[in-house]
């Protein structure tokens, strides 16, 4: 059955470019983004690859590592890591798992026929440290992702799993956030001491409770 929010990511044990990987011992207590693109020497994937390893400082403050996927080989994938560092003056610098009999792309749901038989789309499962998928997305093999914007759920994840807040539309850091519905506002007055400004009694905006 397919992947579902909430959903315990499934383990698995598999080659990658920085050694053999137990994908919970990897992943330790922190968060986890692993992504799937297309295939190795394409300039799509090439860019994304690039801009993640740009990113990699970013992911780590949120306390996050990241990890690659696609059904070529190894020795295809440390081939292409040259091109990546040199096209987009980088270095890679976080593991891409060599998925050539398809384990993980099958166990995630990465490969959508009806799209293409044989590679994986661009998944990303964002999971958290108890093992539960908190955010998935899929895009076509032509579209790039915005690498941004999953550091921008990060945030919110984080955020939203320890206050009783919900971000709003293009919340940023820094942004005010909602009070949740399930919030009375006795309760309210306890827990967010800046106040807030109701538009609604159930639209109840706050500043972002942990700055
Ligand atoms: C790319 O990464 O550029 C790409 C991969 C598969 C299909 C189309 C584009």
């Amino acid at each position: 059955m397919a992947i579902q929010l909430g959903d315990i990511a499934p383990d698995f044990t598999a080659d990658t470019t920085e050694g053999t990987v137990d994908f919970y011992d990897w992943l330790g207590d922190g968060w986890g983004v692993l992504f799937s693109h297309p295939a190795d020497f394409t300039p799509v994937c090439t860019t994304e690859l690039g801009m993640v390893a740009k990113l990699k400082d970013e992911f780590a403050k949120r306390n996050a590592k990241v990890i690659a996927v696609s059904v070529d080989p190894l020795e295809s994938h440390q081939a292409w890591i040259g091109d990546i560092n040199d096209t987009q003056h980088t270095n890679v610098n976080f593991p891409l798992i060599a998925d050539p009999d398809r384990k993980v792309a099958d166990l995630y749901g990465m490969i959508h026929p009806n799209a293409s038989d044989t590679t994986t789309v661009r998944s990303v499962f964002l999971i958290g440290p108890d093992k539960k998928v908190k955010l998935m997305i899929t895009y076509p093999a032509a579209t790039g992702r915005n690498f941004n914007e999953i550091l921008r759920v990060l945030d919110s994840l984080q955020l939203t799993a320890n206050y009783s807040v919900a971000t709003p539309v293009n919340w940023n850091q820094g942004d005010d956030v909602i009070i949740v519905p399930a919030v009375s506002d006795e309760a309210a007055k306890a827990k967010f001491p800046k106040g807030w400004k109701a538009e609604r009694p159930y639209l109840r905006v706050t500043p972002q409770p942990n700055l």
